[in-house]
């Protein structure tokens, strides 16, 4: 009996911490502009049946948050997904999951995503404000090649609509496909 009484409360201190740290995280991200938000799991079979994957693609996903993207993805379609991610606590959170899944085509960088290289992706996913958004144009336009999809989630990417190929208007909020 106090056994049981020592994992129960064991499990309930586990589920502090647990509750404790994903608040932190959505503090820690909010310092850098976005607040920690991730996209429903029941949208993504919804957002990435828009898209027609292939064994050369690579999926990136700046600001991946707790990664669950780059999970889905390289589970879904067996492809190299990146996630990148500023706050160190995601970070972590998702090489602990990389670790404890045994996930070897996902790939995660505790960077900014203003200093990193985008040659590499030919699929880039973005739930980011429309003003960030709005500064990765410029690094769009200069470092993807042609035909690299972008998906914003949430938000138009304005400067991009003459190259949109498709919307899905769903709620919360609908997605937004572009091809460079
Ligand atoms: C709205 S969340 C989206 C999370 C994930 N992409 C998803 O859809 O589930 C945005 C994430 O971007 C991260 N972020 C914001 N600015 C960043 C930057 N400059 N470089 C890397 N990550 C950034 C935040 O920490 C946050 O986790």
């Amino acid at each position: 009996m106090v056994l049981v009484v020592i994992a129960i409360q064991i499990i309930l201190l586990l589920i502090l911490i647990a509750c404790w740290l994903y608040f932190a995280s959505m503090l820690i991200s909010d310092l850098f502009g976005v607040p920690f938000v991730p996209t429903r799991n029941k949208s993504l079979d919804q957002i990435f049946d828009f898209i027609e994957f292939n064994q050369k693609d690579v999926f990136y996903d700046l600001g991946s948050g707790d990664g669950r993207l780059p999970f889905y993805i390289a589970k879904k379609y067996n492809i190299k997904a990146v996630g990148v991610e500023l706050n160190p606590l995601l970070h972590v959170f998702c090489l602990f999951k990389k670790w404890l899944t045994k996930s070897e085509k996902v790939q995660f960088y505790r960077r900014n995503f203003f200093n990193l290289d985008l040659k590499p992706a030919t699929v880039i996913y973005l739930f980011l404000f429309p003003e960030v958004v709005e500064k990765l144009y410029p690094k769009f336009m200069k470092h993807c090649p042609r035909g690299t999809v972008i998906i914003s989630h949430g938000f138009k990417i304005k400067k991009l609509e003459s190259k949109k190929v498709a919307e899905l208007p769903n709620k919360p909020f609908a997605t937004y496909f572009y091809r460079l």
